[in-house]
């Protein structure tokens, strides 16, 4: 079994909230302007984000942002995902890698999220320190099977800093 750092590691991560009324909608970093609704949760409720925290953790096996973020801890009430994003972060490059490229899919019924793609892939990309380029943003409707509920995938591939 080989013990050297490896030169690329993939992360994957997921996440998933509850839809419901008068609560913002907010999607990598991004508010969406006229959302009918807005993600149930703890925290801002950034599936987006909450997502490629735990795809940057996992693909270092660090575990999932539940470890660092509890959310049943009140401190944690209404925090601004991007600290998450951030801590997720700092461990990776802690460890000896950054981030190279990202592919991120938000599955949504409504509204319509096309005309923000670049918007959040430019947001992405200055939270992770890349171009726009290196962040992939696709949308997808559940085809009404699941309308009150905003779920994000993201694959993102790590690179050690020392080549
Ligand atoms: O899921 P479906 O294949 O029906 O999505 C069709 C198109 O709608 C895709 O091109 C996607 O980019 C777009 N879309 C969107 N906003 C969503 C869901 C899908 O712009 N919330
Ligand atoms: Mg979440």
């Amino acid at each position: 079994m080989s013990t050297l750092p490896l030169p690329y590691r993939v992360g994957y991560g997921e996440d998933a909230h509850r839809l419901a009324p008068g609560r913002p909608l907010i999607l990598g970093g991004v508010p969406v302007p006229h959302a009918e609704h807005g993600a149930v949760a703890h925290s801002d409720g950034d599936a987006a984000l909450h997502a490629l925290a735990d795809a940057l953790l996992s693909g270092l096996a660090l575990g999932d942002i539940g470890q660092y973020f509890p959310d049943t801890a009140a401190e944690w009430a209404g925090l601004d995902s991007r600290v998450i994003l951030a801590r997720a972060l700092d461990l990776v490059r802690e460890r000896g890698y950054v981030p190279l490229n990202v592919a991120l899919v938000v599955t949504l019924d409504r509204p319509k999220l096309g005309p923000l793609r670049s918007e959040i892939a430019r947001t992405l990309a200055e939270l992770l320190g890349l171009a726009p380029a290196e962040v992939g943003v696709s949308f997808k409707t559940s085809e009404g099977l699941a309308p009150q509920h905003v779920q994000t995938r993201v694959t993102v591939l790590l690179g050690r800093t020392d080549g």
